[in-house]
């Protein structure tokens, strides 16, 4: 439904074209030191940049109702509200006839019959995924009082991939330094050429945001169902747009010898490491004390400029859609830091749970 994690319980609502979005994330230990200003600079991060975006810019600030006082969280739920701006709906009221492609609204409306509401991908839309950042970046302070850091850069964008391996230092440092987040300021180039490519192609892009966290100790994810990969699979794909996530070498160990996969162990300065980190920092569900490594796969924009072909539902026939209006046409750079937010929404909710936190 609407609400996820145990310990720490995030519960999110609105919609893209209501009063606005929120949350409410109950749970959260008192003592946190919370800025409105920090929660303000990771929501800046998952707006559009410049050209590469689309027309609604405006600012999304977000407003701390409860849960804070004096710059600390009291134990009692912390409130995040942002509200909507741009909200002209009228287009939308056609895809009630005539669904986009790629977007929600024909299983909306089989689901939800007339109720539904399309208004800018009503609950659909990555909107939803503004009040998650906003809860993430209170998550990211849980952790922080424990030393675990969280980071993600854009991996691949199309056929523009980054094949280096990065330390998380690198990610911190470049991954906020350029429009398209990511790892290494040439390979942003590239990405930044492939989306302007898109655009003038009337078209989209997809992409991979890899992930990294440091810190962890060994144990965070519960047994059986609650893996620390399952948890945060589940989280991850309630990211609009998402559709493929993996650790560490993921599809690939399958091609791979149990001799070529296997993480060798070793002992340095006292404390037990892997030589590789195939398995992206979890061994049975469980950190493992290396870091924790997730690629998380997004599909193209669904909103193209090109016509697409579609059904008309009153009729029932077939015909053809165009989405007028600018289009972001890759959501990846914006998802970075949700990609952050999810994981450490995730992560603080486990810490709790295994009493890595007090
Ligand atoms: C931050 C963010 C922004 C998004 N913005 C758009 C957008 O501008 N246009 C679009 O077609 N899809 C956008 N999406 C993705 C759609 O919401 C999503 O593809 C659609 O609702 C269908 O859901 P599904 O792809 O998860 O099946 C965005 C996703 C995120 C995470």
């Amino acid at each position: 439904m609407n609400t996820i994690g145990t310990r720490l319980r995030l519960t999110i609502f609105g919609s893209s074209h209501g009063p606005g979005t929120g949350c409410v994330l109950d749970g959260v230990p008192p003592g946190i030191e919370v800025d409105r200003e920090d929660i303000q600079r990771e929501m800046d991060l998952r707006r559009p940049s410049g050209a590469l975006g689309t027309p609604r810019t405006e600012e999304d600030l977000v407003e701390v109702l409860a849960g804070v006082v004096d710059g600390a969280t009291t134990g009692a739920p912390v409130v995040l509200f942002i509200a909507n701006r741009d909200t002209d709906s009228s287009k939308y009221e056609r895809f009630r006839t005539t669904p986009r492609p790629g977007h929600a609204d024909l299983t909306a409306l089989k689901k939800y019959g007339e109720s539904a509401d399309l208004r800018g991908g009503g609950q659909f839309s990555g909107r939803m995924t503004a009040p998650m950042v906003a809860a993430g970046a209170v998550a990211k302070e849980v952790l922080r009082t424990i030393g675990v850091q969280v980071a993600a850069y854009t991996q691949k964008l199309g056929p523009i991939e980054d094949r280096e391996e990065r330390t998380f230092k690198e990610v911190r440092r470049q991954g906020r330094d350029n429009p398209v987040r990511a790892a290494d300021p040439a390979i942003a180039l590239d990405m930044i050429h492939e989306i302007m490519e898109a655009r003038t192609e009337e078209d989209s892009v997809g992409g991979v945001v890899r992930c990294l966290t440091v810190g962890l100790p060994i144990g965070v994810g519960e047994p059986f169902f609650d893996s620390l990969e399952g948890e945060l699979a589940k989280m991850v794909f309630s990211i609009p747009g998402v559709k493929g996530v993996e650790f560490g070498a993921g599809f690939r160990a399958a091609g791979l010898r149990g001799s070529e996969n296997n993480d060798a162990f070793q002992v340095r300065d006292g404390d037990i490491y892997t030589v590789t980190n195939n398995a992206g920092g979890v061994l049975g569900g469980l950190s493992n004390g290396m870091p924790l490594d997730m690629k998380v796969a997004f599909k193209p924009t669904a909103s193209i400029s090109r016509e697409q072909k579609s059904v008309d539902l009153e009729r029932m026939e077939d015909t053809t859609i165009k989405v007028e209006g600018r289009h972001d046409p890759c959501i990846v750079p914006r998802a970075v830091v949700v990609v952050e937010a999810a994981t450490a929404l995730v992560l603080a909710d486990l810490c709790l749970r295994g009493d890595f936190i007090a």
